[in-house]
């Protein structure tokens, strides 16, 4: 299959574009240097050069906090770039994956998010997000998918894995967030996921998540716990960071409509540590 790959260089794309040249798929990587998702002509181009099968957009404004005082320059990625990408996708008769976030939903529910639940984003980035699929579903009416997935890490971003073993192999305490709850979803598993979706072509909104949930205290003590780290952990509250975005509390992500499942997010976690982390003690 050819396949289209936006945002190649993101956390995300970089696993996605290493997963699908790994099963033989012929791609076309786009990282923001080549087509800047923003600008109409260069994706309109770019798209139409590659000719694809399929076009899986991983490009998006992630800053989450910034995007409070952003709230425009979000908006403008995550919709309307969305949107650009969708379009031109269409243009050339290929299908559209788009990525989007547990945090279109406000975290009030206490049991898994399923697709059909009422969408209510508490912060700007949610907002955009939420533009940006609306702007997909109406770019690609009878050709898109919408993946939303939730707490991504893998090898090629910042990360909270990383940010953990960094600071827990350098303090003997550390404070983690107790009060949200989701599901800490590995990169590598979602891209494969994707790549599957790129056969199936599930259209409309599909939730795609890793198995089992916890919190920000509990993904860190199994952080500290798999790099056999010596390192105090005290379970903390949002309100004590201070963070300008607010979070859902609960945005755990189940399907109701036949998704890929993923692995259980300590095996996510697992396979992170095999290939990100070798610890010196
Ligand atoms: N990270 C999470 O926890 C999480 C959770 C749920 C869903 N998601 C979604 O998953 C997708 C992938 O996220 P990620 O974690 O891989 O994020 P990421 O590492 O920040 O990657 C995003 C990529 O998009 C690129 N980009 C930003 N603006 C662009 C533009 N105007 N034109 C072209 N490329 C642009 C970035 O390039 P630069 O580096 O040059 O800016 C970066 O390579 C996103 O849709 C995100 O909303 C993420």
């Amino acid at each position: 299959m050819k396949l289209l790959i936006t945002g190649s260089q993101g956390m995300l794309g970089t696993d996605l574009c290493a997963s699908a040249i790994a099963l033989g798929h012929e791609l076309d990587a786009l990282p923001r240097t080549r087509a800047d998702i923003t600008d109409v002509g260069a994706v309109d181009d770019a798209v139409r050069a590659a000719g694809p099968d399929v076009v899986i957009n991983c490009a998006a404004w992630t800053d989450v906090d910034g995007a409070e005082a952003s709230r425009d320059a979000a908006l403008k990625v995550n919709a309307a770039g969305a949107a650009n990408v969708a379009r031109a996708a269409v243009a050339c008769g290929a299908w559209t994956i788009h990525v989007s976030t547990d945090y279109v939903f406000d975290g009030r529910k206490r049991e898994p998010y399923v697709e059909s639940d009422p969408v209510a984003p508490l912060s700007q980035y949610g907002r955009s997000k939420l533009e940006g699929e609306l702007a997909v579903a109406a770019q690609a009416p009878d050709s898109h998918t919408i993946v939303r997935s939730s707490w991504l890490f893998g090898a090629a971003g910042k990360c909270f894995p990383a940010t953990i073993l960094a600071l827990a192999s350098q303090r003997d305490q550390l404070t983690v967030v107790e009060d949200q709850v989701g599901c800490p979803t590995f990169t590598g598993h979602l891209a494969a996921a994707l790549l599957e979706l790129a056969d199936t072509r599930i259209p409309g909104v599909l939730h795609v998540a890793a198995t089992g949930s916890c919190s920000w205290f509990g993904f860190a003590r199994e952080i500290v716990e798999q790099a056999g780290l010596d390192c105090e952990l005290r379970p903390g509250n949002t309100a004590e960071l201070g963070r300008p975005a607010p979070r859902p509390a609960y945005s755990v992500l189940g399907s109701e409509r036949g998704a890929p499942r993923l692995p259980d997010w300590r095996e996510g976690l697992a396979r992170y540590m095999s290939t990100s982390y070798v610890h010196a003690g």
